[in-house]
């Protein structure tokens, strides 16, 4: 078993606070990365959850045990670093071993817990070499089998995979999937790289400034962003942001700005000021603007980027640029007008003020999703 719950967690260094009042529960068995930009608190969490750091506010159980101020290695929770932090002088047996000596275990104990890890992750061949003499990859995995000897409750791991060049992280990256699905163990990973989180994770929780933005399954946080700081972070090309006005216009909810309009669905609204989010691959690209319902935004292609099996193309609408991802079978050069289109279910929008998500609420033909039951019946987009 390893379920961490962090309440009301927070950490600040003099006057800044690194991590700001962090609910947040990590189920038994879940791959759970702590994503966000350089500097939002992700290393303060973790080592807090892992003992290295204490916290100022709040506190952390570990299986319903209060942990917050127990020692580090009391915790049975093993820290991977970005570092790797491996002993320079000893051997890669004896750097997996030294965990289990630490913990005063017999010696052939000891030789069978690292054969064992060192068959898991493939590293048998090298366990008379010297951290030296081994690549980046391989020293990764030593760093993760050192963790696995000890068979923890739940695994810490800090931008493992960041010292490694891109081919190699994809590689060790489907490794720690499969390293997570067979042991069934309680990951709980920080990285700044969003394609990590969204191939690894079961839960994704993006920090900004400290503070949890949203926590979800990676399809939600994608699908359904709550913010505008999450709906730009997740995705590359980015989520296309621009600044519009929300409209009631003869019982249709339309959506206005600067080479943008559209109808969205049937009722009425009060003008709101949105930004308006289409992601690159949800954009149509037509020389006319299509009938019917949905967003079009009238573009002048001004660049084409071939990315072998698709292209970016990116066009001027208004003062914005708007990115499109479309096969590479769509032929358009620079200087060409074009219409894109979105349909209303690919519209995300976010209220300027509070940069909250915005949803449509209304009682009756709602052609966008389904309102969730629980939110009172009102013909208004309302924060959430
Ligand atoms: N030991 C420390 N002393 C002072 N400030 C710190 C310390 N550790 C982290 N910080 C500050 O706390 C914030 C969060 O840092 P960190 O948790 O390392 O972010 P991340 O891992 O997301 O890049 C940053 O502003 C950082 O400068
Ligand atoms: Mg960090």
């Amino acid at each position: 078993m390893g379920t961490i719950q962090l309440s009301g967690i927070g950490r600040s260094f003099k006057s800044t606070a690194a991590v700001r009042d962090i609910d947040l529960t990590i189920g038994d068995g879940e791959f759970v990365v702590l994503l966000g930009p350089s500097g939002c608190g992700k290393t303060t969490l973790l080592r807090m959850i892992a003992g290295l750091l204490e916290p100022t506010t709040g506190r952390i159980l570990l299986d319903g045990v209060d942990i917050t101020e127990q020692p580090s290695k009391k915790r049975d929770l093993a820290m991977v670093f970005q570092s790797y932090a491996l002993y320079p002088h000893l051997s890669v047996r004896r750097n997996l071993a030294f965990p289990l000596k630490v913990q005063k275990l017999a010696k052939h104990d000891i030789e069978r817990r690292v054969r064992e890890v060192a068959d898991v992750l493939e590293i048998g061949h090298l366990l008379d070499r010297k951290p030296r003499e081994l690549s980046g990859g391989q020293r990764q995995r030593v760093a993760v089998g050192r963790a696995l000897v000890r068979d923890p409750k739940a695994f810490l791991m800090d931008e493992p995979l960041s010292n490694l060049d891109a081919k190699l992280r994809t590689q060790t990256r489907h490794e720690l999937t499969a390293l997570h699905r067979r042991l069934g163990a309680t990951f709980v990973y920080v990285t700044h790289d969003q394609v990590e989180a969204m191939t690894m994770a079961t839960k994704i929780v993006v920090l900004d400034s400290g503070r949890i933005e949203q926590a979800g399954t990676p399809e939600e946080v994608y699908d359904r962003p709550e913010s505008v700081f999450v709906a730009g972070f997740l995705g590359s090309p980015a989520m296309n942001l621009l600044d519009a006005t929300v409209v009631g216009l003869d019982g249709t909810v339309a959506v206005t700005a600067d080479g943008v309009a559209g109808d969205l669905w049937r009722g009425d609204t009060d003008d709101i000021d949105v930004v308006l989010g289409v992601r690159p691959e949800q954009l149509v690209v037509s020389a006319t603007a299509p009938s019917g319902t949905g967003v079009n935004l009238l573009g002048r292609v001004e660049i084409v980027e071939n990315l072998g099996g698709e292209q970016i193309v990116t066009c001027r609408v208004g003062a914005s640029s708007v990115h499109v991802r479309t096969s590479r079978d769509l032929r358009v050069s620079a200087g060409d007008d074009v219409v894109l289109h979105a349909e209303p279910d690919h519209v995300h929008l976010f209220e300027r003020a509070s940069g909250r998500r915005l949803e449509w609420v209304a009682d009756t033909e709602i052609a966008h999703a389904a309102a969730p039951a629980s939110r009172a019946s009102s013909s208004r987009p309302v924060s959430v």
